[in-house]
């Protein structure tokens, strides 16, 4: 079941080339809500993007939020809508393995890109207010960042330290369950969402039924919160 909290992402903006705070972003918001994982901790929000999850990580009342996103125009305008916000987030440029060499931190939160992206992704028809494609193209499975986050997460943590990741179930939810508890933590889904698929998946739907990703026809995706506990 959802539960819907305040619309926490409404006063963030994307600028030009950034991910607009989308259903993704809200319920990771929700679930940091819901948890109460961030509160008084050192928060690490990899994948930033506009910040909207590392304002609202702030706003929660964590200790400090540490930003990262491999976009140079998302650092920009996450350090923008942080100063905006009035609260404190060190916006970096990274991935996941500079999140690894600058923590371990007691809270990492992640909305990674996790769309399937076929081969001829690059003919795609999707409009510009979308975001940029690595936002969401994730190779052919969608795990491309999720693989080396899941895998990566007890590095990633301090000693009871929680990671909270939004995917679609079209990147399989139960692999990144599995990855993260052989990585020796306790790992479950919190929050489930059945969205309308937006213009990218759209643009995928023939792709993935034709490889069989897709019952024909359905045009909706689960997208979930996985909460995973360091032991
Ligand atoms: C789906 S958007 C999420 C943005 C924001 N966190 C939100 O929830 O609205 C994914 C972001 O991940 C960034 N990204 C893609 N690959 C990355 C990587 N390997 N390491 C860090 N950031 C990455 C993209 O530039 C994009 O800003």
């Amino acid at each position: 079941m959802t539960i819907l909290y305040p619309d926490l992402q409404s006063s963030v903006a994307a600028t030009a080339g950034v991910y607009a705070p989308q259903q993704d972003s809200q319920l990771l918001i929700e679930a940091m809500t819901l948890t109460g994982a961030v509160t008084g901790r050192r928060v690490a929000d990899v994948c930033t993007g506009s910040g909207v999850i590392a304002i609202a990580a702030a706003q929660l009342g964590a200790r400090s939020v540490t930003a990262f996103d491999i976009c140079p125009k998302a650092v920009q305008c996450a350090t923008g809508n942080a100063a905006d916000a009035g609260v404190g987030v060190d916006a970096r440029l990274g991935t996941w393995g500079d999140a690894l060499e600058a923590g371990p931190f007691d809270v990492v939160v992640s909305n990674p890109p996790y769309v399937p992206t076929s081969p001829d992704a690059h003919l795609e028809e999707i409009p510009a207010d979308v975001g940029p494609a690595t936002a969401w193209n994730a190779g052919v499975d969608g795990r491309q960042v999720l693989n080396p986050l899941c895998d990566s997460a007890a590095d990633l943590l301090t000693g009871s330290g929680t990671m909270l990741i939004v995917q679609s179930e079209f990147s399989d939810t139960e692999q990144s369950l599995r990855r993260l508890r052989s990585a020796g933590l306790d790992a479950e889904v919190i929050l489930s969402q059945l969205i309308p698929f937006g213009p990218v998946m759209t643009a995928r739907a023939a792709w993935m039924e034709r490889i069989g990703m897709l019952p024909v026809g359905r045009r909706e995706e689960e997208i979930v919160v996985i909460q995973a506990e360091k032991r």
